[in-house]
């Protein structure tokens, strides 16, 4: 039989590439960005699995380009560019990336937490500029973490992880869930609370998003929500962008309805909502959650195992339509 062919869509770490190249011919897309649709689905039917990530829309347009695929695996924990139910339905295998980059996104949550409540970009562009001239009583006066109450909403893998590295910090910890379920380790370990999405809204100082984006959590947040959170409280976002209607973030913000924001994903990216960027009070991250080392080499590796799996017919570690191989 020929090898078979694997495409890459975008530039990984080469532990995942030397792993595909074990078991097919590989090529990997030579350019820096994003391929764009028209090369995507030119490229879709020469080749047996395909490793892409959430800048290549997997729906029943690539499905019926990609005729011989055999399985697709996604760079990426998020999969929202996936229409998995038309895969499943194709029955065709697709995978994504959890686990590996949980701390990791957890982690730039934190930072960006501490960043906007310490304003620290904003400072620091002071000092880059020469502009500081002496220390001041009220100069970049901030909020307090510790102590303070933190709202996660989505209690998943990520959600779970950041709330569990604030232990030092003595936060009381509340969360909603989109399923109303109890999340035990939270419970357990920190007395967290389920609560309904309002009080989180009108209790929590910060709000860390670790929803999927989903119909249901596309612009969660908006001009309503906004105003039912203390004009004292910060939200932070690493996980998708439409979960926050950004032009209704930008007027909360200016209206002081909200403390700050510190974001790492945007509604429309690379672009931000106009005046966002001009804003002191938000600190804008370019979707950088997963960008550790080890957490991009893991994800290179799992999904190429993954990918690997799918061509030879066998479940992935992590797959999405697991059912196709019940
Ligand atoms: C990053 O946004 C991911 O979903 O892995």
């Amino acid at each position: 039989m020929d090898r078979l062919k694997i495409f890459v869509t975008r530039r990984i770490p080469r532990e995942g590439i030397d792993l595909l190249r074990r078991v097919a011919d590989v090529d990997v897309s030579p350019q820096d960005g994003p391929l764009e649709r028209k090369k995507l689905l030119a490229a879709a039917p020469s080749y047996h699995g395909i490793l892409g990530t959430m800048t290549d829309r997997i729906d029943a347009e690539f499905m019926d380009a990609a005729e011989s695929l055999k399985g697709y695996a996604n760079y990426a924990v998020g999969f929202d560019n996936i229409d998995v139910p038309e895969a499943t339905r194709r029955g065709l295998p697709v995978s994504n990336t959890p686990g590996v980059l949980t701390d990791a996104t957890a982690e730039c949550a934190w930072a960006l937490l501490f960043a906007v409540a310490r304003r620290v970009v904003e400072a620091d562009g002071i000092m880059r500029s020469g502009r500081w001239k002496w220390w001041g009583p009220l100069q970049f006066i901030g909020g307090t973490v510790r102590g303070k109450t933190l709202g996660i909403v989505g209690a998943g893998r990520i959600g779970t992880a950041m709330a569990l590295m604030g232990r030092g910090f003595d936060m009381p910890v509340i969360y909603s869930n989109a399923s109303g379920r109890k999340n035990g380790v939270l419970e357990t370990e920190l007395n967290a609370r389920l609560v309904s999405f309002d009080e989180l809204l009108a209790q929590a100082d910060f709000i860390s998003l670790h929803t999927p984006l989903t119909p249901q959590t596309r612009h969660l947040f908006g001009a309503e929500q906004f105003a039912r959170m203390k004009d004292t409280a910060y939200i932070i976002n690493t996980a998708r962008g439409p979960v926050i209607d950004e032009n209704a973030l930008v007027a909360a913000l200016k209206k002081g309805e909200i403390a700050g924001a510190g974001l790492d994903v945007y509604e429309n990216e690379p672009t931000m909502a106009p005046g966002l960027a001009e804003l002191d009070n938000v600190v804008v991250l370019p979707h950088i959650g997963s960008a550790t080392r080890a957490a991009r080499a893991g994800m290179a590796t799992l999904a190429a195992r993954n990918l690997a799996a799918m061509l030879k017919g066998q479940k992935p570690e992590t797959g999405l339509n697991p059912e196709l191989f019940d």
